[in-house]
C-alpha cells in the first residue's frame, strides 16, 4: 500500500504523511492540525513548516556581511530563532505547479524581510514517489549577497501521531561529529567527536537510553536539540529512526551538512492535535536538514552565503518503510 501526503500554503507545510505500518495499516506519523486556525493559535509555530531564511538561531539576532551589520528580530531571549516571529512558517505561499504527485511553493521574500538582505525568490518542491519517499527540493536566488539556511521542520511520531512519546524509538546516526552549544543553544566553535558521549548514534540506540542523564549539554537543550554533522553522500542514509511497535522506519538522505536531532523538548502539551490528544514534551522529534546554526557568526562553519550570481539548491528526502522484523 502506498503512503498519502497532505500540505498547506501556510508556510508551505506538510500537514499529514499517512504510512502503512507492520499490520497494513495507515498511520498519520506528522504532527498537525485539523484546520488553519488551529495552526494560526498553536503554541508551537512550527509543525511541518519550510524554515527560512535562516532555519534555527543567529546568536543575538545579528551578523555582519562585508562590513554591513544585519539586525534581525530575535524570538528565542536573545537570538533570532528560524528567521524570527514572521519567517516563512507564517507566509502564504503561491501554490504553482500541482500534480498527482507533486507539489511546488513559491515565496518572494523582500528586501530586508526579517533583517535579511536581498529579495530572494524562494521554491520548495515536494514530490511523492513510488518507494513511498517525499523528495524535498529548495532552490533560491538572491539578488544582493545575503544568507540562506532552509529545513523542513515535520515534527515525527512513527508510532502515529498522538500517540504518546517517541523515547523508545531507535535511532541511528553515522555523524561522528557533533556540534556542542552554550547556555543559549549557541553552537560552540567545534566539531566534537561523538565517541563516548550520548551523541554517539551510530549503532541503533533508543532515544530513552541516554536523553535523561545528568549532562551539561543534555541540560541545555533540555534533551537532545544539537546539530550531528552528516557527510554521507545524497546516496547513503544520513540519518534514521525505527519504531518496534508500529514497524515503520523512516529514513532521511540530504545534501545538507548537518541534522539537527530535536526531541520535541519544548512542546508544551498546549497544543491538541489532529486526533485530539496533546502534544506533549518528546511526543516527537524531527530531523531538521540544514547547515550549522548561527553559521554566519561562525565562518569556519559550512558557508551559508548566497550571492546574485549563485542558485541555491538543496535536497532532503524522507522515505519511509516498514521494517521486517527478522
Ligand atoms: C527547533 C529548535 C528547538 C525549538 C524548535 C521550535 O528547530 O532546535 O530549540 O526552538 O525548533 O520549537
Amino acid at each position: 500500500m502506498g503512503m498519502q501526503v497532505a500540505f498547506t500554503d501556510y508556510g508551505a507545510r506538510i500537514v499529514s504523511v499517512l504510512v502503512p505500518d507492520k499490520a497494513g495499516n495507515l498511520r498519520d506519523v506528522v504532527l498537525g492540525f485539523n484546520s488553519i486556525q488551529e495552526y494560526l493559535q498553536a503554541d508551537e509555530q512550527y509543525h511541518g513548516a519550510t524554515i527560512g531564511r535562516f532555519a534555527n538561531r543567529i546568536a543575538n539576532g545579528h551578523f555582519h556581511l562585508d562590513d554591513e551589520k544585519y539586525t534581525l528580530q530575535q524570538n528565542n531571549g536573545s537570538n533570532c530563532l528560524h528567521g524570527g516571529p514572521t519567517g516563512f512558517h507564517a507566509k502564504v505561499w503561491d501554490r504553482r505547479t500541482s500534480f498527482k504527485k507533486k507539489i511546488d511553493f513559491c515565496y518572494v521574500s523582500p528586501d530586508g524581510e526579517g533583517g535579511f538582505p536581498g529579495n530572494l525568490k524562494v521554491t520548495v518542491s515536494y514530490e511523492l514517489t513510488e518507494d513511498n519517499e517525499i523528495v524535498i527540493k529548495y532552490k533560491a536566488e538572491t539578488d544582493k549577497k545575503t544568507v540562506i539556511n532552509l529545513t523542513n521542520h515535520a515534527y515525527f511520531n512513527l508510532d502515529g501521531e498522538g500517540q504518546g512519546d517517541v523515547l523508545s524509538h531507535i535511532l541511528q546516526l553515522p555523524s561522528d561529529h557533533f556540534l556542542p552549544i552554550d547556555e543559549n543553544q549557541i553552537p560552540l566553535d567545534r566539531e566534537t567527536p561523538v565517541d563516548g558521549t550520548v551523541f554517539d548514534f551510530r549503532l541503533p540506540k533508543k532515544i530513552v537510553e541516554d536523553i535523561n542523564k545528568d549532562e551539561e549539554q543534555l541540560r541545555r537543550g533540555n534533551g537532545y536539540d544539537h546539530t550531528l554533522v552528516n557527510h554521507q553522500p545524497i546516496s547513503q542514509v544520513a540519518a534514521s529512526a525505527y519504531s518496534p511497535d508500529s514497524g515503520i522506519r523512516l529514513e532521511v538522505f540530504t545534501t545538507e551538512p548537518g541534522i539537527q536531532l530535536y526531541t520535541g523538548n519544548f512542546l508544551s502539551g498546549k497544543d491538541i492535535g489532529k486526533s485530539g490528544r496533546k502534544y506533549a514534551s518528546r511526543s516527537a522529534f524531527c530531523f531538521e536538514t540544514q547547515h550549522y546554526p548561527d553559521s554566519p557568526n561562525h565562518l569556519q562553519f559550512p558557508s551559508v552565503i548566497l550571492e546574485p550570481s549563485q542558485v541555491f539548491e538543496s535536497e532532503t528526502i524522507y522515505k519511509f518503510s516498514v521494517k521486517k522484523l527478522p
